[in-house]
């Protein structure tokens, strides 16, 4: 059925929120028909004003209002849109009925949520439906979990192009990085951490490596690392990446809903390099340390508080916007294809490199040209629970590169 709109814009006086449209205004075609929305009227006019300085013609860009916890007013919007792209979090708290709303409608959704738990209860409750309705539901389109998650899919595409057979084995490390974090990242976050200091169930939930794949078996020889140590394939000394116990799981996902192309045992693995020869051994342990020290500290009630009120960002606070431009990063992929009679052991090499910071910067431009994909481009999935793999590929990943980010793969014997 036609729609008013492409895309509807959901959250947009966010501070992230914000910066997807800002990055629309510069970068979607003037064809594209689409609108902002959010809880505030006058909120929503002062964000519009500022998209008609960047492209005049958006003075008139129309205006939705409505609430998260209002579901006629979210069902009023949503019935407009090809698709529905939010940056309203913490998702679990002000996302169950818009996500709700567009499976029932059929309509196309992503977000940056990070929130496993949420997803799995999304996986559980919606997936079928969703199947029924067509609604292509994408979550993390966002540095958690695109860079990963499309960055292991160009390096199987890869695998199978010139060798004929997948890697059973990628190793992912975030090489690089320079950024900062955003009120609603923290908040989203802390709601997480909080949650694990109570409940042991919980916790063993988020551990389980296959924890979106509902009826897969934990393969526990696939925990996330904890420790700092040596990574021979990388050649670098390695720590946990905050990260990994969100997109481990959605490429995970990706494998299962594109019907295991990389082998019902693909493993697959996130850690981050930690620079210097002995002082990395030295800083490997201090940071893996702290990254423990954090958790603890954020689920102990007084000192989340503290962290909550004098340490970090409100929300709707984030990174200046001088951060922001000077930020980058750059990940590294490993895959390996077995060797297999007389073919040795192959060894493919992946990268992909965003030029401003990654949660911000670089994530406007991840989400924004994740919801013109799933508006403009041909789709080859049907609806459910999705991943940006599953649902968009290397469509998404064409997309990216045009839009200024690298995506390289190159391979050779091991
Ligand atoms: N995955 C990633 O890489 C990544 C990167 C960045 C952000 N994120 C996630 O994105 C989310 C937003 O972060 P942020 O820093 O942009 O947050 P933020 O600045 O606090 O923005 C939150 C937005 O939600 C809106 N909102 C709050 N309650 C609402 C309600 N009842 N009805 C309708 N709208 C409501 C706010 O509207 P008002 O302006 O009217 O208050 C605002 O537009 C978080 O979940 C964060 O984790 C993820």
């Amino acid at each position: 059925m036609e729609k008013k709109f492409d895309v509807v814009l959901w959250g947009a006086t966010g501070f992230t929120g914000q910066l997807v449209a800002e990055y629309l205004a510069k970068h979607a075609d003037t064809a594209v028909k689409w609108a902002i929305a959010g809880r505030s009227q006058q909120k929503l006019e002062t964000v519009q004003r500022k998209l008609a300085t960047i492209n005049a013609s958006l003075s008139d860009l129309p205006i939705l209002v409505g609430d998260s916890h209002d579901k006629a007013s979210l069902e009023a919007i949503v019935s407009q849109t090809k698709v529905l792209c939010t940056t309203v979090g913490p998702y679990a708290k002000y996302g169950d009925l818009l996500v709700e709303i567009c499976v029932e409608q059929g309509i196309n959704y992503c977000d940056l949520t990070g929130e496993v738990p949420w997803i799995r209860k999304n996986v559980e409750t919606l997936h079928d439906k969703a199947q029924e309705t067509g609604a292509r539901i994408v979550h993390c389109c966002a540095f958690d979990s695109i860079p990963s998650d499309l960055g292991n899919l160009m390096v199987q595409e890869h695998a199978l192009a010139e060798y004929g057979r997948p890697c059973d084995t990628v190793k992912f490390a975030m090489y690089s990085a320079s950024g900062g974090i955003s009120g609603g990242t923290i908040a989203s976050l802390l709601e997480i951490v909080k949650e694990a200091g109570k409940d042991k169930e919980f916790r063993k939930m988020l551990a389980n490596p296959y924890n979106l794949v509902p009826g897969k078996k934990p393969d526990w020889s696939q925990t996330d690392q904890t420790r700092g140590r040596y990574d021979e394939d990388f050649g670098f000394w390695t720590g946990p990446f905050m990260m990994a116990g969100i997109n481990t799981r959605i490429v995970r996902r990706s494998n299962h809903l594109l019907g295991n192309p990389w082998g019902k045992d693909f493993k697959y693995s996130e850690t981050m390099r930690i620079p210097g020869g002995v002082t990395g051994r030295i800083g490997a342990h201090a940071f893996s340390t702290g990254f423990g020290l954090f958790q603890i500290l954020a689920a102990i009630g007084p000192t989340r508080r503290v962290l909550e009120t004098a340490v970090l960002p409100k929300p709707g606070e984030g990174p200046s916007e001088e951060k922001r431009e000077s930020g980058y990063f750059k990940t590294k992929l490993l895959g390996f294809i077995p060797a297999q009679g007389s073919e040795p052991q192959i060894k493919v090499e992946g990268v992909v490199v965003g030029q401003k910071d990654p949660g911000y910067g670089e994530t406007a431009k991840m989400l924004g040209e994740s919801a013109l994909c799933l508006a403009l481009d041909e789709q080859t999935s049907g609806g459910g629970i999705l991943t940006p793999a599953s649902a968009m590929g290397m469509t998404l990943v064409h997309r990216l590169r045009n839009a200024g980010m690298t995506f390289m793969v190159e391979s050779g014997p091991a």
